[in-house]
């Protein structure tokens, strides 16, 4: 172990905050962090907003669903998809762009995406702040796109709440590593029984951490999986001039 996988390991989402500011140079150094992220074949198709003003702030956390925390923390991040700029490069050369139009190129660039986003947490986190990742951004993605002015060919995938905690977080446990790692292949043996562990595991987090409202992995999963999770998605991609058919 050394200090960076220290600090990955560490990892929690935080949720309480103080409304301290993030000095300049700080939230200059996460952004870059994420910047130099590599992208697939080079596109560079994702995009940063930097959201600071308070009232932007908390429409975002209206938009998301209520969450109180992007409106305490001084600084929301929206990692954007962006194959604006790629068609913008590739249209300068008198081309056109067509892979917009590829369940392809939601992968790849949702892959860039969580890239960057990872990156910019680990920054954050490195400077002492506290961060949550916030995917509730994609229950109302028309709004969010006309909040930040978005273009067409593009998409906020995720958002990143960034500020100094003020009640940290007690970590998360995962299910174990069994899984999660598979050597050569796909092993699906220990599943059943990795699941049953976690499912007490996690029972107990949430009683030892105060949440009546907790449940077991199976039935916390299902409470999102057994519907689509943010229905408005897939209308909102079409309407931005992406394509799920090829
Ligand atoms: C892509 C993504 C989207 C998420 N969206 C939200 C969100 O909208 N609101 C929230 O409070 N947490 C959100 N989370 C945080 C997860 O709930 C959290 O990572 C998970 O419960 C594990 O807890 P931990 O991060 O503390 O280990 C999101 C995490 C990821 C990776």
């Amino acid at each position: 172990m050394n200090d960076i996988t220290q600090l990955l390991k560490s990892h929690r989402s935080d949720r309480s905050y103080l409304s301290t500011p993030i000095a300049d140079d700080v939230l200059d150094d996460i952004v870059e962090s994420a910047w130099r992220a590599p992208t697939s074949v080079n596109s560079q198709q994702v995009s940063l907003i930097v959201v600071r003003d308070e009232a932007k702030r908390r429409k975002i956390a209206e938009l998301a669903g209520g969450q109180k925390w992007i409106t305490d923390a001084p600084v929301f991040l929206t990692f954007v998809l962006d194959m604006h700029k790629t068609r913008e490069g590739i249209e300068a050369e008198g081309k056109q762009q067509i892979a917009q139009q590829s369940v392809e190129s939601l992968i790849s660039g949702s892959t860039d995406v969580g890239i960057a986003l990872g990156a910019a947490m680990t920054a954050a986190r490195s400077h002492g702040l506290g961060v949550v990742p916030i995917g509730g951004i994609r229950a109302n993605p028309e709004a969010m796109i006309e909040l930040l002015e978005l273009p067409e060919m593009t998409f906020p995938l995720v958002g990143l709440v960034v500020g100094y905690i003020d009640q940290p977080a007690q970590q998360k446990p995962r299910m174990s590593l069994a899984g999660f790692r598979h050597e050569e292949k796909y092993d699906a043996t220990s599943l059943p029984d990795v699941i049953k562990a976690y499912n007490q595991v996690l029972t107990a987090h949430w009683q030892q951490t105060g949440r009546n409202d907790g449940d077991n992995w199976g039935n916390n999963t299902a409470s999102y999986y057994q519907h689509i999770y943010f229905p408005k998605v897939q209308g909102a991609v079409l309407n931005q001039g992406f394509g799920v058919d090829k």
